[in-house]
């Protein structure tokens, strides 16, 4: 269960203070697949790196319950390690966390068999393509088995074919207990994986929709969600 009570957070800028979050307050149930969806600087990412404690410079009360989390950054580019190979850098955070070797190694099997990796992951991160490295990123992420996962845009420089096929993966992946938060602009995208979608707008940030799959029929869940879009300033 993640739990944000009275979270305030500001960015100074030049003398310039921007209030980011003012007294907000948000709530996901442990297992809860989330979508949020908002505008260009509406503070999405701001939000994960707060609940990833990537950001710790805030007030107010954040309640993160968990052992693993992995975080697919939006910048996902500078988070590889550049002396690791892709292999290394995947299995890398099972490592750190003391996670069985064997089980790792059957896992990134299993992963390169279903995103259909046709590059070898003993090469170093910058050889690859943009969205070769956002989808070692995602096996990363993946490889933990991680009790929370955090996405950001995880499919931002994939092409069609290929998101739906991660996407995909992406679910069969997900287990009952792991809380899932994914960022995107589009809700047409990632709406079949998700059982809540919550839209914000800055500024401060307010959540102006929030929508559980749980409160009407999968159908007009998902197809609500579908209508969610966020393109240059707009919303449809
Ligand atoms: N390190 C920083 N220093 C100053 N301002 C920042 C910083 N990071 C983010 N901001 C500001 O905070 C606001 C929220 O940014 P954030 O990156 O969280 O938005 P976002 O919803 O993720 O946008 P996008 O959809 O473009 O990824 C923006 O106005 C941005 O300019
Ligand atoms: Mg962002």
């Amino acid at each position: 269960m993640i739990t944000i009570h009275k979270l305030n957070k500001t960015f100074t800028n030049n003398g310039d203070e921007k209030t980011i979050f003012s007294d907000f307050d948000f709530v996901i149930e442990k297992g809860q697949k989330v979508g949020l969806f908002g505008p260009n600087g509406s503070g999405k990412t701001t939000l994960l790196n707060i609940l990833s404690a990537v950001d710790e410079k805030y007030s107010g009360k954040v309640e993160v319950k968990r052992k693993r989390i992995s975080y697919v950054h939006q910048d996902y580019n500078f988070t590889l390690l550049p002396w690791f190979t892709c292999e290394k850098n995947i299995l890398l955070a099972r490592e750190y966390h003391g996670l069985d070797k064997s089980g790792g190694l059957k896992i990134l099997k299993q992963l390169i068999k279903e995103l259909k990796i046709n590059f070898s992951l003993k090469q170093y991160p910058f050889t690859l393509s943009g969205g070769q490295k956002q989808i070692v990123t995602l096996m990363r992420a993946l490889a933990l088995e991680p009790e929370i996962l955090l996405l950001d845009e995880p499919f931002a420089s994939l092409d069609v074919d290929r998101r739906s096929d991660v996407l995909e993966v992406l679910k069969k992946h997900f287990t009952k207990n792991m809380t899932v938060v994914i960022c995107s602009h589009r809700g047409d995208e990632i709406n079949s994986i998700l059982d809540r979608a919550v839209v914000l707008q800055p500024q401060p940030v307010k959540i102006t929709k929030d929508i559980l799959a749980k409160d009407m029929t999968r159908k007009d869940f998902e197809n609500t969600v579908l209508k969610i879009r966020f393109q240059k300033n707009d919303e449809i």
